[in-house]
């Protein structure tokens, strides 16, 4: 496959960056949009055929460089027996962990459980020509919604439990390592190019903790998956401020939040992958703006040969369509 995403992923791009972005697939399109109003969020993440519809989406209508699964970082907790619903203010766990034996109840991913996702990366992979990324929830980042029961910034609950008890907090982060491996190898099994784990809520520990719950599983996770030779991607907010620490996990690239200039992280930085970082909120600005933004970004990392562009964060689900698709083609039109 000749893909320039692969090619800064091995710090090898010798164009322009490659584009994708971060719940490309989402409501901000009408075409998701309508899909929606036939098909619960539940429904579209379960059914192979949706799952594929949905994944092309943005491929077909934005000519994006990669394509990523639609799924969604939950699924793996309903697989080890969490019941998961979602609302119009985000994922509810209706069976939270309210007390450590609680840890002792979660079994091991049984792999059938997930094998719809197998079953729409086979049939995507036929019909790709681009490379499909694979995904999952970190292991602490999963752990919050297990204990908080929903998202809750503060990681209130998430917080009380590993200061009181870290030992039962550490054999959670353990199970949930391995339930996140099993989950990225069954992906790349099926046919995926490139994993990305998603991190979203470690920017809230304190560095001693975040090496304990984050970075110590990433170490772990990234061993097994290195073995596969697919490059592993990390996200996680915080992550313009401790991509040093991260790199030295021997992850293979990392996405950038939009809290700092990605060229200032690539000063630290000087060879992995980096992936990032227009603010989400850019997409708001009216396209004479956005485009001035969007061109000052690509002039800080120009000749880069390992950088991606992405946004900071995911898409938020109200920017307007036309500046996302206005995004996309100014970074792809002079091919
Ligand atoms: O990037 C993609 O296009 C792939 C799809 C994807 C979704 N969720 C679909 C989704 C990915 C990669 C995720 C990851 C995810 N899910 C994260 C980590 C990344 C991040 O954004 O921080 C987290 C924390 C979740 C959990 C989750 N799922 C939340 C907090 C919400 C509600 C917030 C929201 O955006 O609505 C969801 C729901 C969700 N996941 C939607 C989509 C398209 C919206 C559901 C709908 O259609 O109603």
């Amino acid at each position: 496959m000749n893909s320039r995403f692969l090619e800064a992923l091995k710090g090898q791009n010798r164009g322009d960056p490659p584009i994708w972005l971060m719940r490309q697939a989402g409501r901000y399109m009408p075409s998701y949009r309508a899909l929606r109003a036939r098909y619960s969020f539940l429904e579209l993440c379960h059914e192979p055929e949706l799952i594929e519809k949905v994944t092309l989406l943005p491929v077909a209508e934005l000519g994006v460089d990669a394509a990523i699964l639609f799924s969604d970082i939950l699924m793996v907790p309903e697989a080890l027996g969490f019941e998961i619903s979602f609302d119009e203010s985000g994922p509810i766990i209706h069976n939270p962990l309210s007390s450590p034996f609680d840890i002792d109840l979660i079994s091991e991913l049984s792999p059938d459980r997930i094998s719809y996702l197998s079953e729409a990366i086979t049939s995507l992979k036929k019909r790709l020509k681009i490379p499909l990324i694979g995904f999952a929830g970190a292991p602490f980042t999963l752990a919050t919604y297990l204990i908080e029961g929903k998202t809750n910034k503060t990681l209130k609950k998430t917080k009380a439990f590993f200061n009181r008890d870290k030992e039962s907090f550490l054999q959670l982060i353990a199970k949930l390592e391995n339930a996140v491996t099993e989950s990225l190898l069954l992906q790349i099994r099926a046919g995926c190019d490139v994993v990305q784990l998603f991190d979203t809520w470690a920017g809230e520990l304190s560095e001693e903790d975040f090496h304990l719950y984050s970075l110590a599983p990433l170490k772990k996770i990234q061993e097994r998956i290195k073995a596969t030779k697919k490059p592993l991607i990390y996200f996680c907010r915080g992550s313009s401020y401790r991509a040093p620490l991260i790199a030295k996990t021997g992850v293979s690239a990392i996405s950038i939040d939009h809290h700092r200039p990605i060229f200032s992280v690539r000063r630290e930085v000087k060879t992995i992958p980096l992936q990032g970082n227009l603010p989400p909120e850019a997409l708001y600005q009216p396209k004479e703006s956005l485009k001035k933004t969007v061109d000052q970004l690509l002039q800080s990392m120009r000749g880069d040969p390992a950088y991606i562009f992405n946004l900071g964060h995911g898409i938020l689900p109200d920017v307007p369509y036309e500046n996302v698709q206005f995004l996309v083609a100014h970074l792809t039109q002079k091919r």
